[in-house]
């Protein structure tokens, strides 16, 4: 099935972007860091199929397809919401839903172009290996969500702020921007939508999708946190200065200008007002807010933590989540995946033995 006939527009075929980014040979062949092959050693351990792993013959819910609280539509309680038929209702619920998840879809096409300029650019043989394994990860979202689109039967082309910080960390010909923009501050945040997912929503399919890729991204941030951690002390001050103002503009892109404008033009809402409901609403802060929390102890701790950078947070009011543990979040992330493939395994054991 393609997508393109899903899509309520228009939407060319293709997007291209150029750049001069320089495709490094490393002559030198060190014995690469620990740390760094370490990961690579995990990522092969741990490559999965997605046809297998995942159970494809379970089904979306009709009225709320991933079976998520109702809570999590942002203009729950704008009026002009709440004065439509509920056929209606059901129907907005289920392009918002789409639209996350085809902005999952497409981000994940972007982190499968942005890990392979990375193994392109990356001066270091052991980043190289690494970032090949994040390439075939990448390949296996773009291919889960991909089908998960078919089950929606909805899609939506990429929102224009996602695709505005793509193009720019695609364009950038500095290696570690790529690694910023994507490794940090997209995977970073879709880190936090997936987990909200997985552990909000009753639908199986919906929890075992977003477990498994998180299971990967939970590695995909550890690098970027690795590579940067030993670049950024390296760097003059104002280039220092440069990278943590992209940071900070990217955060307040993607904080200020995500908000499904698309799916209230499609469902013919009122646009402005839905999207000033969606300000304003008190769960939508937090949820914007939530978004962050992956990404603020990153920050942090690859020393990007100017004054600058803190009161941009501040501003933000996401500065506390600078005390998160991000390693006993991902321990956790693979927990949870371990237990799913266990229950998944348990169920057919049990089938299997009553059948006997
Ligand atoms: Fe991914
Ligand atoms: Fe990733």
């Amino acid at each position: 099935m393609s997508l393109r006939d899903l899509y309520p527009t228009e939407t060319p075929p293709f997007h291209d972007v150029t750049s001069d980014v320089t495709s490094r040979f490393d002559w030198r062949f060190d014995d690469g860091r620990k740390s760094l092959l370490g990961l690579y050693e995990k990522g092969k351990d741990k490559q999965w199929n997605a046809l297998e792993r995942i159970d494809w013959t379970l089904e979306l819910d009709p009225e709320n397809p991933q079976e998520l609280p109702e809570q999590l539509l942002p203009i729950i309680d704008a009026p002009c919401y709440k004065k439509l038929s509920r056929a209606k209702q059901i129907e907005v619920r289920r392009h918002h839903q789409a639209w996350t998840n085809s902005q999952f879809l497409h981000g994940e096409q972007g982190a499968l172009l942005c890990a392979a300029k990375i193994t392109m650019s990356v001066p270091d043989l052991d980043s190289k290996f690494y970032a090949a394994t994040q390439v075939m990860d990448e390949a296996r979202h773009v291919e889960v969500y991909k089908k998960l689109m078919e089950k929606f039967a909805i899609a939506y082309p990429m929102s224009p702020p996602l695709q505005t910080l793509l193009d720019q960390v695609l364009e950038d010909t500095r290696w570690d921007m790529t690694y910023l923009g994507m490794q940090v501050v997209i995977e970073g945040l879709a880190l936090a939508a997936f987990a909200m997912v997985r552990d909000q929503a009753q639908n199986p399919l919906a929890q075992q999708v977003n477990a498994y890729v998180m299971e990967d991204e939970a590695r995909h941030v550890a690098f970027g946190r690795l590579a940067l951690r030993d670049y950024y002390p390296q760097l003059t001050m104002s280039e220092r200065r440069e990278r943590e103002e992209f940071l900070i503009e990217a955060c307040y892109l993607m904080r200020d200008r995500f908000e499904s404008r698309e799916v209230w033009e499609t469902m013919e809402l009122p646009v402005e007002e839905c999207i000033q409901h969606l300000r304003e609403s008190g769960t939508m802060q937090q949820f914007r807010s939530f978004l962050f929390s992956r990404i603020v102890p990153i920050v942090k701790d690859i020393g990007l933590w100017s004054e600058r950078v803190q009161s941009a947070y501040r501003d933000m009011g996401v500065l506390g989540f600078a005390s998160v543990d991000i390693d006993a979040l991902q321990a956790r992330d693979e927990e949870v995946a371990a237990d799913l493939d266990a229950r998944r395994a348990y169920v057919e054991s049990t089938i299997r033995a009553a059948g006997e």
